[in-house]
């Protein structure tokens, strides 16, 4: 994915304070490279290191690259109560890589070192960076932290899927520096440092593809990866909107500062957006949801039987999850959509423009090599309810997502489009 550029979306670093805590992995020797990213920035860092994170990087490297001494113990000048101080001195805390551990005790709101008492006395955003082998990140009661994590607010970037140490590779890896950055500019965001030209208002967005069963082992589903979805909900969120991203199986990372609701099945789907579509002023349905699903899951793996005869498989349709929400709009409600086809797509796209009731759509190709499902990039046209065409010229995903909330900033308040420098 590539990078967007630092002057529009992390300006709200300059000045901030961050509290960069480290706790004990492997990829601790990674901190450094961020603090000195959040220095590059303007942010002010305080890296603060637990005990089992100095076997992996020396307190002084991070004292030298943030010019401020690194505590590690909650007795160092203990007369300052150095916990108390250093939450309440935060604008930001980000913790990376945050270990299976470090998550545990902040879940389970324990402080028995510098780093996790002074979590726990944070009312700053908090972003966690969670790095650690692939068995423990999916260990239940990590998921289960996790979960409680994001509940109370908190913002996760990552794990990436990579290599990890000692040869492994899964879920796990920690974020990339650039999308840590990105994730502690925007968890600033929403306190009135970024800019915020959708400050305040909810948005909902669809990504990826759904998965419909047959059988415990075996589904129906489509080419798409998400990354169109990911990139709006991204988007959004920089404009400042609190984004629920609703998003089928898949690897991409969290975007920053965006909650992601996971689910396999298009009624799944339907269910988490028409309940969050109530209170949201946008709608983008970004996923390519399957239209049927089997009439019967077989709860049993689905056997080949005695003879060659092919069995037959029953589909019924699935609900239209967009069409619903069109269906009860609210007035001021910003509905998009997208269709993807492989021909006569702005007749096609023209129709469910209208049949959904939409505000905007972006019609594309899939059969192209450079748009459409599984590519870094896209291009299309824009349709709007009230007959305007617009041309989408190739772009990354993450440009022509800026270039579509664009129109929907300009839908909700009718001003003229913003001039915008041509995408990367
Ligand atoms: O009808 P079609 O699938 O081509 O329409 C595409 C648009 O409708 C996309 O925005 C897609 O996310 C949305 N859609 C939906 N629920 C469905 C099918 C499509 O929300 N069951």
């Amino acid at each position: 994915m590539s990078e967007p550029p630092a002057s529009l979306d992390r300006a709200a670093l300059q000045g901030a304070r961050v509290l960069l805590g480290v706790s004990g992995g492997v990829a601790a020797y990674k901190a450094a490279l961020l603090a000195r990213g959040l220095v590059t920035h303007g942010a002010h860092v305080q890296a603060v290191l637990t005990e089992a994170a100095t076997r992996f990087i020396a307190p002084a490297q991070l004292a030298a690259l943030t010019g401020r001494p690194v505590p590690t113990d909650v007795f160092d000048d203990a007369h300052r109560i150095v916990h108390v101080d250093l939450a309440r001195q935060a604008d930001v805390a980000v913790v990376a890589p945050a270990t299976a551990n470090a998550l545990g005790k902040l879940a389970g709101g324990l402080g028995d070192d510098l780093l996790s008492s002074t979590l726990l006395c944070l009312t700053a955003p908090l972003v966690l960076a969670p790095a650690m082998h692939t068995e423990m990140w999916e260990h239940p009661a990590v998921v289960a932290n996790v979960a409680t994590l994001r509940e109370r607010g908190v913002v996760l970037v990552g794990p990436e899927h990579g290599p990890l140490a000692g040869g492994d590779e899964g879920p796990g890896r920690l974020a990339e520096e650039g999308a840590i950055l990105d994730a502690v500019a925007a968890a600033l965001a929403p306190a009135g440092r970024g800019s915020g030209e959708l400050a305040g208002v909810r948005a909902v967005v669809t990504a990826g593809a759904t998965r419909e069963h047959l059988d415990p082992v075996r589904y129906l589903t489509n080419r798409s990866s998400g990354r169109m979805g990911y990139a709006v909900a991204g988007a959004l969120a920089r404009r400042g909107a609190h984004v629920d991203l609703v998003a089928g199986p898949g690897e991409l990372p969290d975007p920053p500062g965006v909650t992601v609701h996971r689910v396999e099945t298009a009624r799944e789907m339907h269910a988490a957006v028409v309940e969050r579509a109530q209170d949201a002023a946008i709608v983008v349905g970004a996923a390519a949801v399957a239209d049927f699903r089997p009439a019967q899951a077989a709860d049993r793996k689905r056997k080949k039987g005695a003879t060659d005869e092919p069995e037959q498989v029953t589909l019924v349709r699935n609900p239209d999850i967009l069409a619903d929400v069109g269906a009860r709009k609210r007035p001021g409600q910003v509905l998009v959509g997208f269709a993807a086809e492989t021909h006569d797509e702005e007749a096609h796209g023209a129709d469910k423009l209208g049949r959904k009731g939409l505000d905007l759509i972006v019609v594309n190709r899939v059969d192209a090599h450079d748009a459409g499902f599984a590519v870094e990039t896209n291009r299309g046209v824009l349709l709007t309810a009230d007959g305007q065409r617009i041309a989408l010229p190739l772009a990354s995903k993450e440009a022509l997502a800026e270039t579509l909330v664009d129109h929907i900033v300009a839908r909700r308040t009718g001003a003229d489009l913003p001039e915008r420098t041509p995408p990367r």
